[in-house]
């Protein structure tokens, strides 16, 4: 029998335009750039332009993953788009991906995992290349937090950005060995009892409107480092592997504090660890295709790499995904 693995073949991201600092921020809430570094490493974050949808920023990354992968839009098979700020309620925003990329062949699906959404997304698109179903997958993350969230509460409102990343995903034959090109695992898990700490109070079916953000910081912090060190320590020991194999730490970029936190507790060297938070801001379901993509664009992840994805986020959901790059 033919053994099929999946492995990442292009990356790509894309920022809206529009920048709001930290000092801009403070001209309209009670908050200082001070209180924000200090608390959180962000210095700015990317707006979406007033008609600008999930699935506008979407598409710019695939197309941008799909030229990086020398690839046409017609190979891919499978879109597995990985969002909290859809478009609509439906059709899915993969759907206008797909439609946007010109194809009308294979499947286009929503994942909903908040934060953790592109790990999520990632591990669906391995399992389906791994059973032989699709062939070749856009596995997206792509957010407009901006607008679910409220402008009044600095205690949300200074943390979030709008973003999207992508990569390709695509089958190669054989089994591989973990120094071989491939996804190697993907970790996934939710626990439900925790809704309450990080939600948006608003929905069709509990209130027919979109609701803003709301969360418990303090409390979201620390299962967010207790969570991520163990999905790490999880997916490298389902590998055999510890963190001094690791060449990158690429981690969900909520804050700054988190990133450090998690990496002192597994013991990993601050250098190994992509940090784009300062950049953009948290942009759940596509921080960690916008860090991943930022360090293969800059030429810090090369090629044969061995990284490590992790992320956690509302529900609560978590999870990690390693691969050879
Ligand atoms: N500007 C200025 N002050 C602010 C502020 C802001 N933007 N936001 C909150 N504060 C104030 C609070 O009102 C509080 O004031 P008080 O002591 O008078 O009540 C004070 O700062 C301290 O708040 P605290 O909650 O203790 O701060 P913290 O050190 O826990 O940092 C977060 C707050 C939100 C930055 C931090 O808890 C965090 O990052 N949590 C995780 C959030 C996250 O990443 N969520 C997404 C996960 S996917």
């Amino acid at each position: 029998m033919t053994v099929t693995r999946s492995a990442i073949v292009g990356c790509g991201s894309y920022l809206p335009k529009r920048v709001l600092t930290n000092k801009e921020l403070a001209l309209t809430v009670d908050t200082d750039d001070d209180w924000i570094v200090s608390r959180t490493g962000i210095q700015k974050r990317h707006i979406a332009a007033e008609g600008e949808c999930t699935s506008d920023l979407a598409l710019a990354a695939t197309r941008e993953a799909l030229a990086a992968a020398q690839m046409d839009a017609d190979e891919i098979d499978l879109i597995v788009l990985a969002t909290a700020t859809p478009d609509q309620t439906f059709p899915s925003t993969a759907t206008a991906v797909q439609a946007g990329l010109g194809i009308t062949h294979g499947a286009a699906f929503d994942v909903q995992a908040v934060c953790s959404g592109f790990v999520f997304a990632l591990a669906v698109a391995d399992n389906f290349i791994k059973t032989g179903q699709s062939k070749c997958a856009a596995v997206i993350g792509a957010e407009t937090f901006s607008r679910i969230l409220d402008w009044e509460d600095r205690n949300t409102c200074v943390l979030f950005g709008d973003g999207a990343g992508a990569v390709i995903v695509k089958a190669i034959e054989g089994e591989g060995t973990s120094d071989d090109q491939g996804i190697l695992s993907t970790h996934l898990h939710s626990d439900g009892r925790h809704q309450k700490l990080l939600y948006v109070d608003g929905g069709p079916s509990s209130t027919q409107s979109t609701g803003f953000l709301r969360m418990e910081g303090k409390e979201v912090f620390r299962h967010a480092v207790t969570n991520l060190s163990a999905v790490v320590r999880e997916a490298l020991e389902a590998n055999d592997l510890s963190t001094d194999d690791l060449d990158w730490l690429i981690p969900h970029q909520a804050n700054k504090r988190i990133l450090d936190g998690t990496a002192r507790k597994l013991g990993l060297s601050p250098e190994k660890v992509i940090v784009t938070v300062d950049q953009h801001a948290n942009t759940s379901a596509a921080s960690v295709p916008l860090a991943l993509t930022q360090g293969v664009k800059d030429g810090r992840i090369k090629l044969g790499n061995l990284v490590l994805m992790e992320a956690m986020g509302g529900g609560f959901t978590w999870g990690a995904c390693v691969a050879r790059m």
